[in-house]
């Protein structure tokens, strides 16, 4: 059996995994992204990688990343979340563990886990899924086969317009859904209302002692779940943002699935309710048409791991 490594580096956390062929993580490693430091960045992962190498016998490494990748796999071009502009990952890498190492877009590996292992693996054609964490990443599987599109950045979905004009984002539009529909975008709705309506936020500003600013995305989660009405209304506004960028999906691509995964759907109902309403109401053919189901990702915050092991496999 054929085993490999897949590395997950997200915003916040590097996760690695040895994954054998059936999609199984074997052993784990987690470390904290140093985001703003490029040379630390590549060191965690090498790291990472190193550690794992020493637990079992390894073929190769993929590397999902959060950003924009060249169409060899090798270059992350530019990440809204991460200080990587034109990083030559790769071969840094390969170079340091010795390894064949391939370079995907982080919510790509995400996506192709849960075609193959996942929500999306009784599809055998199609499936769109959308990740909920810092940002809000996109994978689209198109006949079979991830969708790169002609320079290796397709399926980019988190800088769709949902506001025209609207809150800056990371990318440097206006207005893109990453900055509604997002664990970032979650916390800056619920601070916004823990300040305008305090005695509605009362779980909340108890979790965060009192201070607007120090509420994370964890708190408004276990807020909501206590029926925090701020925190309950924070899933709600994200998941209306989320639900309208679905329906314009199945205008494009009409996938036989749509799945909803990333951190921020440990909230369950809380997000997907709200999602599925949404979706339901945004779409133009008012569910006259067949149309695919969103469902939440099953290969959970390990997706990511699985995917791009899988992928590495496949080098
Ligand atoms: C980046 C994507 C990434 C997503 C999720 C977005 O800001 O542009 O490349 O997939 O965040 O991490
Ligand atoms: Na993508
Ligand atoms: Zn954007």
């Amino acid at each position: 059996m054929t085993l490999t490594i897949g590395v997950d580096i997200g915003g916040t956390k590097v996760a690695g995994g040895v994954v054998d062929e059936a999609g199984v993580v074997l052993a784990r490693v987690r470390r904290d992204t140093p985001a703003d430091d490029v040379a630390k960045t590549r060191d965690v992962i090498v790291e990472v990688v190193v550690e794992l190498m020493a637990a079992y016998p390894v073929k190769a490494v993929g590397i999902g990343a959060a950003g924009w990748i060249d169409a060899t796999g090798s270059t992350v071009l530019f990440a809204p979340n991460i200080a990587w502009r034109d990083e030559p990952l790769r071969d840094y890498v390969s170079a340091a563990v010795g390894l064949p190492v391939t370079v995907e877009n982080d919510a790509n590996v995400a996506a192709w886990a849960e075609f193959r292992f996942g929500a999306g693996r009784d599809a055998d054609d199609s499936m769109v899924m959308l990740t909920i964490g810092t940002g809000v990443g996109g994978g689209i599987v198109i006949g079979g086969r991830l969708l790169r599109g002609a320079h290796g950045i397709a399926g980019e979905l988190g800088h769709m317009l949902a506001v025209p004009g609207g809150h800056p984002c990371g990318c440097g539009r206006l207005g893109c859904i990453e900055q509604y529909g997002s664990g970032n975008a979650l916390v800056r709705f619920a601070r916004a209302g823990a300040h305008q309506e305090p005695d509605r936020a009362t779980e909340l500003l108890d979790l965060a002692g009192g201070d607007v600013k120090s509420i994370t995305g964890p708190m408004v989660t276990a807020a909501a779940r206590a029926g925090d009405p701020v925190s309950c209304a924070a899933f709600a506004q994200i998941g209306h943002w989320l639900g309208i960028s679905l329906a314009d999906l199945v205008q494009i691509l009409d996938p036989q699935v749509l799945v909803v995964g990333g951190g921020v759907i440990e909230a369950g109902e809380l997000l997907l309710g709200p999602i599925n309403r949404s979706y339901m109401d945004a779409l133009a053919q008012r569910g006259r048409l067949p149309v695919a189901p969103v469902r939440p990702a099953e290969t959970g915050n390990g997706a990511g791991v699985v995917g791009a092991a899988d992928l590495a496999r496949r080098i």
